[in-house]
């Protein structure tokens, strides 16, 4: 069977993909520190072999690209999916340094650790897909909404700008070394898988749709909103919700056609659409029958009013039809793990 190595496994996005692979036909290994991931869900819910250790180490990656770790062993590795960079926006700002190292130095330590495989075994080099970010993006102007492959990038955060610079890493690398880059730039990953048995679990959450559903289960819970001033229909921001399982369809491929074209692309994984705020706290109201309570705020530094995706090109060339595309089914699923989630590990002060 066909491996990948499925560098971040361990958490949201990865998880997904992890079951999008096993159902493509792949057989996934996570490699991942668990600083963010949760151990339990690789081993005894997708119960795929789990490395520990960091996306950086070159000599534990150049083991498992070549068979020469117990994990790997007398497989045939015809991929690597890189989930494995830390996400906090505000921290990046605080602590850049902590950003540029584990995004941008661990990945380039993967790199070439890809490649001295490559050139030890006298093979090419094997492909890749990388988690980027609508954040590439910046402050995008309200005229070039939807927001195409092409649009300006202009990351305004260092999570932001680790994120280009990978990008910009990976597209040298396939022209000087003939390495198969898949980029693909999600923007807001939401809700979770059908069986309810994997979901969105970071900590701390700083994502609109979990927040919402956890302040459900505090009595004390409230939501609150950033800005409700912007110009936009009803004031609150609009921002693009996509499915995980949607973009772990996309992620398998993603790259197949990498393992057989060996080219370099790079997709915008949206929906398409945009929601509100409000629009997601109203639907959440709806698909849970219970209240929230909305705290009003001021507008954060850095939010544009409307982030959509155009996901045209992916469509187009990978095929990609997006199954949760309304904000409803999105939501459902969320609240499915989010009970079933509570029912294992009861949250307190309910
Ligand atoms: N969640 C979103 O909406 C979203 C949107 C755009 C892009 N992304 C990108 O998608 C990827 C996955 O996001 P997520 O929400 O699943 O995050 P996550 O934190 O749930 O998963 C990341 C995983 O990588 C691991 N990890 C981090 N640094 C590592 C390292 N140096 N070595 C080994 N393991 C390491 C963590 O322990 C964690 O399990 C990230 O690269 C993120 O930047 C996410």
């Amino acid at each position: 069977m066909s491996t990948v190595i499925v560098a971040g496994g361990a958490g949201y996005i990865g998880s997904h993909t992890i079951r999008g692979l096993q159902k493509g036909g792949f057989e996934p290994v996570v490699l991942d520190n668990l600083v963010y991931g949760h151990r339990k869900i690789v081993e005894n819910v997708l119960r795929v072999p789990l490395v520990i250790g960091q996306v950086g180490d070159k000599q534990l990656l150049k083991k498992l690209l070549s068979g020469d770790h117990p994990s790997t062993k007398g497989k045939d590795i015809k991929g690597i999916m890189h989930f494995a960079n830390f996400t906090y926006v505000g921290e990046s700002v605080s602590d850049p340094a902590k950003y540029y190292k584990n995004n941008l130095a661990e990945t380039i330590m993967l790199l070439e650790a890809l490649l001295e495989d490559s050139k030890k075994r006298n093979t090419q080099p094997i492909p890749i897909v990388f988690s980027s970010t609508a954040a590439i993006y910046g402050l995008p102007l309200q005229t070039e909404i939807p927001i195409s492959e092409t649009t300006l990038q202009n990351p305004i955060n260092p999570y932001g700008r680790s994120k280009l610079m990978i990008e910009n890493i990976l597209i040298d690398y396939h022209k000087a070394y003939k390495l198969p880059v898949s980029i693909l730039r999600y923007f807001n990953a939401a809700g979770a898988d059908v069986k309810g048995d994997i979901g969105e679990d970071h900590n701390p959450e700083t994502h609109l749709i979990p927040l919402v559903l956890q302040a459900l289960f505090d009595k004390e819970g409230f939501i609150k909103v950033n800005g409700i001033d912007y110009p936009t229909f009803d004031g609150t921001c609009i921002r693009d919700y996509v499915h995980v399982s949607d973009l772990a369809n996309a992620h398998v491929l993603a790259l197949n056609k990498i393992i057989n074209d060996r080219s370099l692309s790079i997709y915008n994984l949206g929906n398409g659409k945009g929601y509100s705020i409000m629009e997601v706290i109203d639907t959440a109201k709806k698909v849970t029958g219970k209240e929230i309570k909305i705290l009003k705020s001021k507008r954060r530094k850095g939010d544009p009013p409307v982030l959509i995706s155009s996901p045209e090109k992916a469509k187009k060339e990978l095929l990609w039809e997006p199954e949760f595309s309304d904000l409803e089914s999105i939501i459902r699923t969320a609240w499915n793990w989010h009970l079933l989630k509570e029912k294992r590990t009861p949250i307190k002060n309910k």
